[in-house]
């Protein structure tokens, strides 16, 4: 069985992350999305509402699974028995961050990390620009799935 984890806040999932969750579902048996438990950081939506989501979207894909994990992501990796992370690159100054990372990950644990690019439809997407432009009114369908647009203007706009 070849297993990837696709690790992320995902606070909300967008079309960015769902490309490189379809296509790495392509690649193998089966992608466990990770979302990280992060309690320093605030969140638009709770980690149990983002897996929610995240189940939701990724319900054509059979063999996605979506856990919560807190810690380090390799620790969570030896516990699921998964030997790589698959990481979207969107722009280059995402691969010099995510190389060190990368780097880090292999030499705590020898779990390797994956790079696929991302579409270029998508290059300028972010969690954090999404709801920004939602918090003020802009439109950002096209740029997330219809229930994660559907929910934004619920939680942004009351
Ligand atoms: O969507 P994000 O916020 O860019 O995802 C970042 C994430 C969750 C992949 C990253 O912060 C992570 O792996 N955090 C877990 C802690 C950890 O393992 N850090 C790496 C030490 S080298």
């Amino acid at each position: 069985m070849r297993r990837v984890v696709c690790p992320g806040s995902f606070d909300p999932i967008t079309n960015g992350h769902l490309d490189i969750i379809g296509r790495a579902a392509r690649l193998y048996d089966e992608v466990t999305v990770a979302v990280l438990i992060n309690v320093e950081k605030s969140s638009l939506f709770t980690v149990d509402e983002r897996i929610d989501i995240l189940q939701t979207v990724t319900k054509e894909y059979p063999q996605v699974k979506v856990r919560k994990f807190h810690g380090l992501l390799v620790d969570f990796c030896r516990q699921n028995d998964i030997p790589a992370i698959v990481k979207g690159i969107r722009v280059v100054s995402d691969f010099d961050y995510e190389l060190q990372m990368a780097q880090l990950n292999y030499r705590l644990s020898g779990v390797e990390t994956l790079f696929m690019p991302t579409n270029p439809e998508y290059s300028f997407l972010s969690s954090s620009r999404v709801k920004e432009i939602a918090r003020y009114g802009g439109d950002v369908s096209g740029l997330v799935p219809d229930l994660v647009h559907k929910l934004l203007i619920e939680r942004l706009r009351g």
